[in-house]
């Protein structure tokens, strides 16, 4: 089948109690991995690519990848979406270029302007047959601010999201209840550590994702920042001359339990950057002689496959969903 947009993964996943794994590509071997996945398990998939991906990679490669995924994977529906678009042009040019999906990420604005720059974006989304996810509140991300990243005000408001998404008309929103973005998503001191010295970081705002969905019932609601950050990766990382001191993401339990709720779109990058990393890092470790990029390119992408593969059966519930 062609590309498609979110619209009816979406509501089978809200209706279904699960969400559809988002993950980021910037190359071949990632665009592989995740697919060559996807197509085993049967389950839907959304391909996301960022401004920086666009600037790595060139859109045009990263269109062809992904319309060469769609060509040997014709039994699962794939959408091609635009992962935190910064403004209007880079939406439109997505648009016009091939995409079936963008996101407007207009979330660091005030609200109005939020408002206004989204609708835009709906409108001509919309003209052209593609779906718009947009944002509210403030997501943390490595660089910012970690006691912004703990205070309330970064978390949306639920008395907002009606006014957002009726003035907009956007199709999904993503929304902040304390995921962040990165591998270093909390700081040793706004954790606690479990028996095994593990640091267990502070629980989701489920408390807000409830009181959103009963706002806006039916309407799909998207998880950025939700990589878990394996420590089995952490760990290959720093044995094989990496350093990630502290590394900790999300548990996948509370992923899974935002999966069976309205979350119907979980955005998932560290976790494959790690692995690959992990797995490059290993293989020179123990291949010192080695040079060619095919010999460690192809067990990165084996090991991408499975860690997509464990997102799918135990996270975010899609396998079969196809
Ligand atoms: O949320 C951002 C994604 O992880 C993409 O990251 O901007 O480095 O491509 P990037
Ligand atoms: P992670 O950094 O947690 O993988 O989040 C990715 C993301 O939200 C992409 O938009
Ligand atoms: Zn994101």
């Amino acid at each position: 089948m062609p590309l498609v947009t979110s619209t009816e993964m979406f509501k089978k996943a809200y209706e279904g109690g699960y969400a559809i794994g988002a993950f980021n590509v910037n190359n071949m071997e990632i665009v592989q991995g995740i697919t060559e996945a996807c197509k085993e398990e049967k389950a839907p998939v959304i391909l996301q690519v960022s401004k920086g991906a666009r600037a790595y990679a060139n859109h045009t490669y990263l269109v062809k990848l992904v319309e060469a995924a769609v060509i040997e994977c014709p039994e699962i529906p794939i959408v091609l979406h635009l992962d935190h678009g910064p403004d209007f042009e880079t939406c439109k040019s997505c648009i016009d270029g091939g995409f079936t999906s963008v996101m407007i990420d207009a979330s660091s604005k005030p609200f109005e302007e939020n408002i206004e720059i989204t609708k835009k974006v709906v409108e001509y989304a919309h003209d052209h047959g593609v779906v718009v996810e947009a944002e509210l509140g403030t997501l943390a991300g490595i660089e910012d601010d970690v006691k912004v990243a703990a205070h309330a005000a970064s978390y949306t408001r639920p008395e907002e999201v009606e006014e957002f998404v009726s003035k907009t008309g956007c199709d999904s929103l993503a929304i902040a209840i304390g995921t962040s973005h990165g591998a270093y998503k909390f700081t040793p001191d706004q954790c606690t550590r479990n028996e095994k010295g593990i640091l267990v970081p502070p629980p989701l705002r489920f408390d807000v994702l409830e009181e959103v969905s009963k706002r806006l019932p039916g309407f799909p609601i998207v998880l950025h920042g939700s990589s878990s950050v394996p420590q089995d990766y952490v760990k290959m990382v720093n044995e094989h001359g990496g350093k990630m001191p502290d590394a900790v993401g999300i548990p996948e339990e509370q992923l899974r339990k935002a999966a069976t709720l309205s979350v119907c779109k979980i955005n998932i990058d560290s976790d494959l950057r790690l692995t690959m990393t992990g797995t490059i890092r290993q293989f020179f470790d123990e291949h010192p002689d080695k040079f060619d990029p095919r010999e460690y390119l192809k067990p990165a992408r084996a090991n991408i496959k499975e860690t997509v593969r464990h997102k799918l059966v135990d996270v975010l519930g899609c396998a079969g969903k196809a």
